[in-house]
């Protein structure tokens, strides 16, 4: 697949894909008065308007050769939502081949070509017979020399690379390959990795992640990125977390085959935030972002940490283990306490799939949040609503803390079965102290089993842009 933009053109395409608004007259100018007369006769006959979620697909002879010409309803031009671009188009890109023109009409650009990005996505790496695939070349017609190629072409593979990390088994992706993937990423565009194993995370004393950790044949690393955009702003540090759990058994509190079947996609929090580095290196974002990753597997085994165990953290609390499929939240303590104390942030947003209750509660298309601090939230809803990614908060008022109150050591990993995300996001908020914190559950959004939008079946990549644009604008 190829995309390139064009400013004119002197060749025949075989499709020519061109957006229509409500009330505006967008026929192709390429064709002669013959052409155009068929071509607004089968739009008059079709009672096509431009309505946004239409389209019209013909085929005509043009220049000797049968071409199709696909107008795409967009709406009005002034309700017009960048993500209408995506979604639009990408319904319409995916079935296409050969030779491709674009025309745009004054959309965005980037859009465009996120668009012609996710239409072309297909995970299918591992199948030996590979669907009939084409040769497409998409060319995209603009006015003016622009450089929006490059914003979009970065967003799009951001979101594609975190897609393949989550659609990536765990016998392929596991602490240590995930680590080696990291440090590569980090020498193409630019961002400091460091890795911590075993010994250096024991001598950090994070006994939360240790134990979730402990009876997995595949050792636990952490994950150390940094981003430095803002020099003359040394301690403005950004601090982002992500789950990174390659695979969740459920330890000893076993998970049922239906529940552990997809537990590869356990570290969609990890490759959201590997993901999100990477297009803020990639397009030089101004400001400072590290990034940590305590990766490893919740397995079982003679060595496994116990329900009933009372396990120490980094922060020094005590915690008994109510449930050992509670172990996303006990990975997160210690690398958020970390974050704080050790990287001097002076904000921190963790990103987990982190409860099936966030799926009760608020289905598989929204991201549910928690935050200690309104303006993040405020910042962190704008930032979604301009990609067309849901984000809803959910409280944390103070009463829920008794939920996770633990007889004889200071909380536990559980608070039933009620507020179930509630409890969960609150129980990392003990620690945060004073520091600005927001907490993103995507258990529901990272992954899908059914296409839907602009998603293929599996990793959805989703928040990775609504955090690039958070700091982009923050
Ligand atoms: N990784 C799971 C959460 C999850 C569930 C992610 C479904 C994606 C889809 C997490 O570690 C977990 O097992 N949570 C438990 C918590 C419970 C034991 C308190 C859950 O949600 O059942
Ligand atoms: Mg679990
Ligand atoms: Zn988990």
């Amino acid at each position: 697949m190829n995309i390139k933009l064009v400013k004119n053109f002197n060749k025949i395409y075989d499709a020519y894909v061109i957006p229509k608004f409500e009330g505006e007259v967008n026929v192709y100018d390429g064709l002669n008065d013959e052409e155009k007369m068929i071509l607004e006769k089968l739009i008059e006959k079709k009672e096509f308007t431009g309505k946004i979620k239409t389209s019209i697909n013909c085929e005509m002879m043009h220049k000797g050769k049968l071409v199709t010409i696909i107008y795409i309803g967009l709406g009005k031009r002034e309700k017009l939502k960048p993500y209408d671009i995506i979604e639009s188009f990408y319904k319409e890109l995916k079935n296409l081949d050969g030779e491709i023109l674009i025309e745009t009409h004054g959309l965005e650009i980037s859009q465009v070509v996120e668009a012609v990005h996710y239409a072309k996505y297909d995970f299918d790496k591992y199948k030996t017979d590979k669907k009939d695939k084409k040769e497409v070349n998409f060319e995209i017609l603009v006015d003016e020399d622009t450089n929006d190629i490059f914003e979009g072409t970065v967003l799009a593979e951001s979101v594609m690379l975190t897609r393949d990390l989550v659609n990536e088994p765990a016998n392929v992706i596991y602490p240590e390959s995930l680590a080696n993937e990291v440090k590569t990423l980090g020498e193409k565009y630019n961002f400091e990795v460091e890795i911590f194993n075993e010994e250096k995370i024991t001598e950090l004393k994070m006994e939360a992640f240790l134990s979730v950790a402990r009876a997995a044949e595949k050792r636990p690393k952490f994950i150390v990125m940094r981003y430095l955009g803002d020099p003359a702003n040394p301690t403005e540090i950004n601090g982002l977390v992500g789950k990174g759990l390659t695979y969740d058994t459920g330890g000893l509190s076993l998970k049922p085959s239906a529940g552990m079947s997809n537990m590869k996609t356990d570290m969609g929090g990890a490759a959201t935030v590997i993901g999100t580095m990477c297009a803020i290196s990639r397009m030089k974002v101004k400001k400072n972002i590290v990034t940590v990753v305590a990766a490893c597997e919740n397995s079982i085994g003679g060595n496994a940490y116990r329900p009933g165990d009372i396990i120490g953290t980094m922060a020094g609390k005590t915690i008994e283990v109510d449930n050992t499929d509670a172990e996303g939240r006990l990975t997160l303590i210690d690398a958020v306490h970390y974050i704080i104390n050790h990287e001097n942030v002076k904000e921190v947003i963790d990103v987990a799939t982190l409860t099936g209750a966030v799926l009760v509660a608020l289905g598989m298309t929204t991201t549910g949040v928690l935050a200690n601090n309104d303006k993040m939230y405020k910042n962190l809803e704008k930032a979604s609503e301009t990609v067309g990614e849901r984000v809803w908060r959910l409280p944390n008022f103070p009463e829920y803390k008794e939920l996770y109150k633990s007889k004889i050591a200071d909380l536990k990993n559980t608070g039933g079965r009620f507020g179930g995300s509630i409890t969960a996001g609150m129980f990392i908020e003990e620690f945060v102290g004073e520091t600005p914190w927001m907490h993103l559950d995507i258990a529901g959004t990272s992954s899908t089993d059914a296409p839907y939008g602009y998603y293929t079946y599996g990793g959805t990549g989703q928040i990775v842009r609504t955090l690039y644009n958070y700091y982009l604008k923050k």
